[in-house]
């Protein structure tokens, strides 16, 4: 796994060159994507670069990470809606070609077609993650095991009042969502993994330099051939070295 820590504007820079790279040697790239706050100004450098004829998104095809359970794609919080705002809406993607996975229709027993789904594009490219601050990739929280493919998720009481803030109060974050499993996260050829800003420093620090364990679910990237880390100076504080 390669670390690398630098400004918040140069971690954002030199990720959307890993993307905007790929799409240019791999114009029908299959790529597996994120929401939240860290993700946000690596999909307007895209755009940017889109705008600029830099890259294209005509062939792209795209499975994002996760999605609430309850809410359809139009709600305003929901991540399909997201997407919609930060990113499909300003390129020309395919909007057939992407995916977020269902939070209305999806049960326990058809989860894991999510994943069929992605084999059958032909499997991940290159996958972005954030991380909470509790170490959870998607939404695979601590003590989630290894081997989970899509699967629908409890939220920790921790997470739902990180992700309250795209929310008019608490009580309307829903209490569970859909998530790629960690093993459908390491299947992906590419990972790269953003965090910025203190309140990411210890979930960093346990990523990098503690056990790999179920307790920090991102320390398990350790174990994947091709990760790259982005972390600013204000989420490495935390690592010791
Ligand atoms: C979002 C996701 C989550 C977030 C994480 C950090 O699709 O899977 O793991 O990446 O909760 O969220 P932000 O970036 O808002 O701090």
């Amino acid at each position: 796994m390669q670390v690398i820590i630098d400004s918040t504007a140069k971690c954002v820079n030199q990720a959307a060159e890993r993307f905007s790279a790929l799409l240019r040697r791999k114009p029908d790239a299959v790529l597996g994507l994120a929401t939240g706050s860290t993700p946000e100004a690596l999909y307007g450098k895209l755009i940017e670069q889109y705008k600029a004829g830099i890259i294209s998104f005509k062939k792209v095809t795209t499975f994002n990470l996760d999605e609430y359970v309850g809410l359809n794609g139009d709600h305003p919080q929901s991540y399909r809606r997201f997407m919609q705002e930060k990113l499909f809406d300003h390129v020309d993607i395919d909007l057939k070609q992407t995916h977020v996975p269902d939070g209305v229709h999806t049960t326990p027993e058809n989860a894991a077609d999510y994943d069929k789904m992605i084999e059958a594009a032909g499997g991940i490219d290159l996958l972005l993650l954030g991380i909470g601050n509790n170490g959870h990739i998607g939404f695979n929280e601590p003590g989630s095991s290894f081997d989970a493919l899509t699967h629908i998720v409890d939220l920790n009481e921790s997470t739902r009042q990180a992700n309250a803030r795209f929310f008019a109060s608490i009580n309307e974050v829903p209490k569970q969502a859909v998530t790629m499993g960690i093993h459908t996260i390491m299947q992906a050829r590419s990972i790269i993994l953003m965090a910025f800003g203190a309140g990411k420093s210890q979930a960093i620090a346990g990523a990098v330099t503690g056990p790999v364990s179920a307790d920090v679910p991102a320390s398990v990237l350790r174990l994947h051939p091709d990760v790259t880390m982005f972390v600013d100076d204000g989420a490495a504080t935390d690592i010791k070295v």
